[in-house]
């Protein structure tokens, strides 16, 4: 909204040491997005002027990261800490903001209800207002520092605690608004007196209830919305709660999980009604599942579409594929990308199918690879049928016609077309075309020599009934 008098910033320059990793934390992803990515879309329903992310470690990647997302970037090089990141930031905040919500790129958590109201309880008051959480283990985090008569005083950072002050559980969340006239005036005050040698925006709180200016702090309801993401332990536990949400809101639109907490859901992912997913289930990417579905244990759908009643059994992959409705797959299927299965299809145990259309009714229960393949509907795929697609330089197609029946152990060499209503003898190498309504056979004939088996075990009785030579044990 143009008229909008605050500003978002986003502080993401950071490094983050903790994680040991060569990427940048903001990047690291938790409940299905990266870490940034999840504040930022917290931050856009609430119609700020602007929302700024200061980058700096790894910064071309964050800002392709944010960029798409309607988020200005500027550059902290080099990285002097929280408050160093703000005074960069200055030069991008439009001087007829009068407020800003500054919050950390690495909890990403936090709800727009929650940015919302403390937006709301800024206005009310005086130069800053930062948002608090009492947490069980405050460990790591700055304290809130009160005076007797409850007033903040300060934020005190961990590494910086008296032993009394140790025992405050009312942590600094970094997720603050400041009044920008109050903020920049306090700012050059700010010195690197700290273990780490950085300006740290924290300081600002003291320096500001120094001056006689109000400086509030409001409780989280909810302390998870503040949970940092210093260590891989954090973000193991954020994602913990994100995922959490997910299934609650899923299971609050009327589908059924047996244990949950076994069950990873992306957050773009939809479930229709009454659909029932079985433990042990990953359902990701732009997944979306029709109601009255069931997807049984194990399975891994990412990318999927499935249209109503579908049934996908034990352990089957299904990767940017569409399942029309009353389609069964599995168990052990694996629909590997651009597999179309009309309504009624079904695709049985170790049946592969890549980039290929099954029309309505098509049967293919075992043991079977359908690569650029057409297959009409009605079809049976015999057991251990192979579309040989590759010829080692191009994927070529099978073209199968309606009501085709194609015996077990049929190898199908693409680029070949079976007409409809044809048959194709068991055990066929296919290489040329099939016309509709013939039956296609092309295997050794079979030849059955009479009596031999007989006489091969009379030979064997013979040579047994020999004394046994002795011979000296092998050496290993
Ligand atoms: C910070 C707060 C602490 C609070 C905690 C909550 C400070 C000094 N401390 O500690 O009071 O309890 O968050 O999670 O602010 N960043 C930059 N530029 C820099 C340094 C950091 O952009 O020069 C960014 C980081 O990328 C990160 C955020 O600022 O997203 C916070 O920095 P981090 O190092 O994680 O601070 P904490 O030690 O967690
Ligand atoms: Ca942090």
């Amino acid at each position: 909204m143009a008229t909008s008098d605050f500003v978002v910033v986003i502080l993401a320059a950071g490094k983050g040491t903790r994680l040991k990793s060569s990427l940048a934390k903001v990047l690291h992803r938790a409940g299905g997005r990266s870490l940034v990515e999840h504040v930022v879309r917290a931050c856009q329903p609430i119609k700020a002027r602007e929302i700024i992310a200061v980058v700096g470690h790894q910064a071309e990647d964050v800002k392709a990261a944010v960029t798409p997302l309607g988020v200005k970037t500027v550059l902290q090089q080099p990285q002097r800490g929280t408050g160093h990141a703000i005074l960069v930031a200055r030069r991008a905040i439009p001087a007829r903001a009068k407020f800003a919500i500054i919050l950390p790129g690495d909890a990403p958590l936090i709800r727009t209800e929650t940015l919302a109201a403390l937006a709301r309880a800024h206005r009310e008051s005086g130069a800053a207002t930062i948002l608090s959480a009492e947490i069980e283990n405050p460990a790591g985090y700055g304290r809130i520092v009160r005076s007797d008569t409850g007033a903040v005083d300060a934020i005190v950072e961990d590494s910086a605690l008296t032993p009394e002050q140790r025992a405050i559980r009312e942590i600094n969340s970094s997720i603050y608004c400041f009044s920008l006239d109050k903020l920049w005036s306090c700012l050059t005050s700010l010195r690197p007196k700290n273990v780490h040698k950085e300006l740290y925006l924290t300081d600002a709180i003291a320096v500001l209830r120094k001056k006689g200016e109000n400086v509030q702090a409001v409780l989280a309801a909810d302390p998870d919305e503040v949970l940092g993401c210093n260590t891989r332990a954090d973000l193991a536990a954020v994602d913990a709660v994100f995922r959490r949400r997910k299934r609650d809101a899923v299971m609050a639109a009327g589908v059924s999980i047996d244990l949950p907490e076994t069950v990873l859901i992306d957050p773009d992912v939809s479930i229709g009604a009454d659909t029932h997913i079985e433990p042990g289930v990953q359902l990701l990417g732009k997944t979306r599942i029709g109601a009255g579905c069931t997807i049984r244990t194990g399975c891994v759908l990412s990318d999927a579409v499935l249209e109503e009643n579908v049934l996908v059994k034990p352990y089957s992959i299904v990767t940017a594929s569409y399942l029309s409705r009353g389609a069964q797959v599995g168990p052990f299927a694996h629909l590997r990308q651009d597999a179309r299965l009309e309504e009624n299809t079904r695709v049985g145990n170790f049946v592969e199918v890549k980039n290929s259309v099954l029309g309505e009714g098509v049967k293919s229960m075992h043991l079977t690879y359908l690569g650029d393949a057409r297959v009409g509907s009605g079809t049976n795929i015999g057991a251990g049928t192979i579309t040989c697609n590759y010829d080692g330089v191009h994927k070529n197609q099978t073209i199968i016609g309606k009501s085709v029946f194609i015996g077990s152990d049929t190898a199908l060499v693409a680029p070949v077309r079976v007409g409809d209503g044809a048959y194709v003898g068991a055990g066929s190498t296919i290489t040329k075309d099939v016309p509709n309504d013939a039956l296609g056979v092309a295997r050794g004939h079979q030849v059955n020599k009479l009596g031999w088996a007989a006489a091969r075990r009379r030979e064997l009785a013979k040579s047994s009934k020999k004394p046994k030579r002795k011979t000296s044990r092998k050496r290993h």
